[in-house]
C-alpha cells in the first residue's frame, strides 16, 4: 500500500470474524492482490481514500457507477433536493416520471422505462418481461458473459440447481452460427437473447462485435418472434449517449441499465420498446426501495450532464492518452502488453503471462503507488480523469514497471488465480 495499512488490517480481521470470507463478490480477497486495500473511507473526483487515509487514482469508478466523478456536484446537489422534500414514501414522486420521460426521450429504442435498483434486477426483469411478452421459456445468452448474481445468471455455481437455469441456453459470442444454432434447437420457445454490448469478460481480451453479428442478432430475434435484450449495465454511456447497439444499427426491444446511470447513486432501469410493453404491464416486479426519488433525482441530473456536456469525449481522450502512454511504457521496459476494449473502459493483460503473474505484480506495484487499477477486470475511467491525473498515473506506472521488472524472476502466481484458472 501506498502508506499506512494498519486500520485496514484490524478492519479485515474484525470482518473475518462477521462477514462470510471476510468479504464476498468482486471485493473478495480470495483473487485480489494481498497489497490491495479492502476498506475505503472516502472518495472524491477521480480518487479513493482507503481506511488508512492513503490516497489513489482510481481506475475502477466503483465498477463503473461514477461517470462523471465521485460526488458530482450537479447530481449531488439535485440529490440534496429531493432528499429534502422526500425519498422513500408511500408512492413515488413525479420524478419518477420525468425520468422515463428523459430516458424515452433519450434512447431511441426505448417507449416506455421501470426503474429498480442494481443490474442483477434489470436483468432479471428483463427476463421475466421477455417470457411474459412472448409466452414462451427459453432465454439464450452468450457463453462467459456475466447479467448479475441471481440464480439464473450467476457464474458460480454454488448454492444454484440446474432447475434455476432451466430455459437459460448458450451460444458463443459473436457468432452468429451459434446464435442461429440456439434458435433452430429450440424453435418456436425462444423468449429473449441477451446480448452484452462487447466482450468483457474477467481474466480475458475484451472485443467489439461486428456489426454483421449485431445484425445477425436482431434478424434472427425477428425471424423466430423473440425479443433482443441488450444488457448496457456495464457498457450503458460508456460507448455511446443511445443504447450500445445503437451504433451499430441496432435497436433492441428491451435494455437493461444500471451501474452510471446516477453517478453512483442506487438506481437501476429497464427500458423497452412497444413490442414488450403488454409483458410488461402483466409481471408483478417490485422492490421496497424502487420508488425512491432521491437516486431518481440524482439520474435526472446525470442524464441531464450525459446529454449537455462533453463528458463521453472526455472519458475517450483520458482512455487514449493512458492507453498511448502505458503501451509506450511497456514497449521501454520490455513488456509485451494487449490492452483491448474500449480505451474508456480497458483491460490490460502482459504477453506471455497465462497466470497473471506479472499482471498481478503491475497491479500490487501501482497501487503501492497511489494508482488503483484492477488485475483481472476492465477498468473504468470517468470524466474526472483530467490529462494531469493520466500524466501523474503514467509517471507511477513507469515506476511500477521498473518495479516488476527488478523482480520478475522471482515473481509467483496468485494462489486464487492458479486455482479459477484451472492452472494446477
Ligand atoms: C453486464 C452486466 N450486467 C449485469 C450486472 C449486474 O449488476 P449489479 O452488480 O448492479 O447487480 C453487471 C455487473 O457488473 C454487469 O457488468
Amino acid at each position: 500500500m501506498s502508506g499506512s495499512s494498519r486500520r485496514d488490517r484490524d478492519l479485515r480481521e474484525r470482518a473475518r470474524e462477521v462477514i462470510p470470507g471476510g468479504m464476498y463478490g468482486h471485493m473478495s480477497t480470495a483473487l485480489l492482490p494481498p497489497e490491495y486495500p479492502q476498506f475505503f473511507s472516502r472518495a472524491a473526483g477521480a480518487r479513493i481514500w482507503d481506511a488508512d487515509g492513503n490516497p489513489y487514482i482510481d481506475y475502477m469508478c466503483a465498477f463503473g457507477p461514477c461517470l462523471f466523478g465521485y460526488g458530482h456536484a450537479p447530481v449531488e446537489e439535485a440529490v440534496r433536493g429531493q432528499l429534502a422534500l422526500g425519498d422513500i414514501m408511500t408512492g413515488p414522486s413525479e420524478i419518477m416520471v420525468d425520468l422515463a420521460e428523459a430516458f424515452v426521450s433519450m434512447i431511441s429504442h426505448a417507449q416506455w422505462a421501470m426503474f429498480c435498483k442494481n443490474g442483477t434486477d434489470a436483468t432479471t426483469m428483463a427476463l421475466v418481461v421477455a417470457r411474459a411478452a412472448t409466452g414462451r421459456s427459453v432465454i439464450l445468452c452468450a457463453r462467459g458473459s456475466y447479467h448479475g448474481s441471481a440464480p439464473w445468471c450467476t457464474p458460480r455455481p454454488a448454492g444454484v440447481l440446474p432447475s434455476d437455469r432451466a430455459g437459460v441456453t448458450y451460444f458463443e459470442y459473436g457468432d452468429a452460427e451459434s446464435l442461429e444454432a440456439a434458435f433452430r434447437a429450440h424453435a418456436g420457445d425462444v423468449a429473449g437473447v441477451f446480448a452484452t454490448p462487447f466482450r468483457h469478460e474477467t481474466f480475458a481480451d475484451q472485443s467489439l462485435p461486428s456489426r454483421e453479428y449485431a445484425l445477425a442478432a436482431r434478424r434472427l430475434c425477428d425471424e423466430y418472434g423473440a425479443l433482443l435484450i441488450v444488457d448496457d449495465v456495464r457498457a450503458g454511456f460508456r460507448l455511446a449517449r443511445d443504447c450500445s447497439w445503437s451504433a451499430l444499427g441496432v435497436q433492441p426491444d428491451l435494455s437493461a441499465w444500471g451501474k452510471c446511470i446516477a453517478n453512483g447513486h442506487p438506481i437501476s432501469a429497464l427500458l423497452g420498446s412497444n413490442s414488450a410493453r403488454a409483458g410488461a404491464e402483466r409481471v408483478f416486479v417490485t422492490g421496497s426501495f424502487w420508488f425512491s426519488a432521491a437516486p431518481m433525482a440524482a439520474a435526472l441530473a446525470a442524464l441531464r450532464e450525459i446529454r449537455e456536456s462533453s463528458y463521453l469525449e472526455d472519458l475517450i481522450e483520458a482512455g487514449e492518452g493512458l492507453r498511448k502512454g502505458l503501451g509506450a511504457l511497456c514497449a521501454a521496459h520490455d513488456f509485451g502488453v494487449r490492452q483491448t476494449g474500449p480505451a474508456q473502459m480497458p483491460q490490460v493483460i502482459f504477453e506471455d503471462d497465462p497466470d497473471f503473474r506479472l499482471g498481478y505484480a503491475f497491479a500490487a506495484e501501482c497501487v503501492k503507488r497511489g494508482v488503483y487499477v484492477h488485475p483481472y477486470h476492465n477498468m473504468f475511467l470517468s470524466s474526472a480523469h483530467k490529462p494531469e491525473d493520466v500524466a501523474l498515473t503514467l509517471e507511477a506506472m513507469d515506476w511500477a514497471l521498473s518495479g516488476v521488472r527488478a523482480r520478475r524472476s522471482d515473481l509467483q502466481p496468485h494462489p486464487g488465480v492458479a486455482a479459477r484458472l484451472g492452472l494446477r
